[in-house]
């Protein structure tokens, strides 16, 4: 098992016995991931303080057997009913489930394991997926290199005046797999002119004019892991009311960078660049949080808010201001960061001044 993996289990295994469970079951596909290196469409884990068991049916077999180390693998496709009896053999009687699966899936353990007193938990796994150990960060680097390398290129191929936003968006994405991408972390965000007031506006048959700006945010999937960037560009002349925009973000987003470390306060970090925003006058066009962490997922903790719950070193996270002028455009730039004791590393590294084609 690698060292990474069997760290992450022994800290699943020692936050167990923190809260008072004996055993928990996970059947979330990306918690599965996270803790044995299995990624397939089923599968169900238990773990207790001494058994580490993985069920699979027929079809996963051999490739657990080829992935999973340090679990007893066990083929079933009745997978509860194997549970049931471990946790019977083991006379455990309080079993934690994450609190996301089915109402059927709960249904289904009551009968399943009658008996035995069921305790939904709330981002168990996810918690301990906050901070990031070092394969997972040089990962997440590697899917953010991606994505900045097909911003580069998109900025060869855009053509104002024929490209359209579609045009650009399946340029980025099939980009980003010829670097090395497994797929897009989530639909491409490719936004011109008017249709950039708008946060996520999802890219359309509209062709990008001389004179609009263009926003883009995009993102890939390396090796189970997302990067997210987003850039904002200008195709031919810019206004001067666009360019005191742009420099109003774009200082917002590097205060931030200059600002996070471990011992910050989520109210802090995105308070931050929206104060700087806000003394800017442009306070109430800045319409969504600062940001959001990733790792397996594109959306995961922490979420910022007002909240005194402090960023921690090996959190990798998302910094990205914006100001959204309904009917005329908008400006977001978004970084990825990783969360360091004296400081963070950035990333996302295309370059973030102001781009004019
Ligand atoms: N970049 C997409 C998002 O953060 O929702
Ligand atoms: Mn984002």
């Amino acid at each position: 098992m690698s060292t990474f993996l069997e760290q992450r289990v022994l800290k699943c295994q020692k936050q167990l016995e923190d809260k008072g469970l004996e055993a928990l079951i996970i059947t979330h596909l990306t918690n599965i991931y996270y803790l044995t290196g299995f990624s397939g469409t089923a599968a169900t884990v238990l773990i207790t303080a001494k058994r580490r068991v993985f069920i699979a049916d027929s079809r996963y077999t051999l490739i657990a057997k080829g992935c999973v180390t340090g679990f007893d693998i066990i083929e079933s496709r009745t997978p509860l009913q194997v549970v049931s009896e471990l946790l019977k053999a083991d006379q455990v009687d309080r079993l934690g489930f994450e609190d996301q699966v089915s109402f059927s899936f709960y249904q289904a353990m009551q009968t399943a394991f009658s008996g035995v007193d069921l305790l939904a938990q709330s981002g168990f796994v996810e918690e301990l997926r906050l901070i990031k150990d070092t394969s997972e960060i040089e990962t997440i680097a590697k899917a953010c290199s991606i994505s900045d390398k097909a911003f580069m290129d998109a900025l060869d191929f855009i053509k104002p005046g024929t490209t359209t936003e579609r045009d650009l968006a399946n340029f980025l994405d099939f980009r980003m797999r010829q670097y090395g991408a497994s797929g897009i972390s989530f639909d491409t965000i490719a936004a011109s002119g008017c249709r950039s007031a708008m946060p996520h506006g999802r890219a359309s048959d509209k062709v990008i004019q001389s004179g609009e700006s263009l926003t883009m945010d995009f993102g890939c999937y390396y090796n189970h892991y997302v990067s997210d960037m987003t850039r904002t560009i200008h195709m031919g002349q810019v206004t001067d009311e666009e360019r005191e925009i742009y420099e109003i973000v774009l200082e917002a987003n590097k205060a931030l960078i200059a600002e996070a470390s471990a011992g910050m306060t989520y109210s802090d970090f995105d308070g931050v660049p929206r104060q700087l925003i806000t003394e800017a006058g442009y306070g109430s066009h800045f319409t969504h949080g600062i940001g959001h962490g990733i790792g397996l997922d594109i959306h995961e903790n922490p979420f910022f808010g007002k909240s005194d719950q402090k960023l921690q070193a090996g959190m990798v996270v998302t910094d990205e201001p914006g100001i959204y002028l309904d009917n005329k455009y908008g400006v977001r730039i978004e970084d990825d960061l990783v969360i360091t004791e004296s400081g963070c590393r950035v990333l996302t590294l295309a370059p973030k001044e102001l781009i004019v084609l």
